[in-house]
């Protein structure tokens, strides 16, 4: 058996949290349909209830990132800095999308926030996956 180690927790509980920000959008978005069909009230409650889980997820992202960087031990390597730049700017970009489409009044607005969301967060789980490898 390998070891588990603080580190294993801590790269674990990051990467349950983006499975739960960034899967829970794409099913969410595919259930979208059927929920509809089902009546707003239930798309709408839904869509609440799983901000929830997912503002909670995004929280722990942040903390456990924070964590990440500081036990991170090659910050040196070449590319580090621009690569967590970028990651970080997508984390951000992320969650300024979402509040927009939170708060969006237009269904143009809706569609943008809740794309850019989804959009933002899958590359800042792809550029994680950079980082670690
Ligand atoms: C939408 C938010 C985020 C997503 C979806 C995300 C996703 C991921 C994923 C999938 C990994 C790879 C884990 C692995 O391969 O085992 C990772 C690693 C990492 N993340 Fe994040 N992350 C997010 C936010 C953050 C934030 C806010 C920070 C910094 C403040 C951060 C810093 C890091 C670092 C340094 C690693 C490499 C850890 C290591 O290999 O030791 N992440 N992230």
């Amino acid at each position: 058996m390998l070891t588990v180690d603080l580190d294993t927790v801590r790269l674990f509980v990051h990467v349950l949290a983006a499975a739960v920000w960034v899967g829970g959008q794409l099913t969410l978005g595919a259930l979208l349909p059927v929920l509809r069909r089902a009546g707003t009230d239930v798309s709408r409650s839904a869509a609440r209830q799983f901000g929830r889980l997912a503002w909670s997820a995004y929280a722990v992202l942040l903390v456990t990132g924070v964590w990440n960087m500081a036990a991170y031990d090659d910050t040196d390597r070449s590319g580090f800095a621009g690569t967590i730049s970028v990651k970080l700017v997508m984390v951000v970009l992320s969650g300024i999308a979402a509040v927009v489409h939170t708060r969006a009044t237009s269904r143009t607005w809706l569609a943008a926030g809740g794309a850019g969301a989804l959009l933002f967060a899958l590359a800042a789980m792809f550029l994680g996956v950079v980082l670690s490898g």
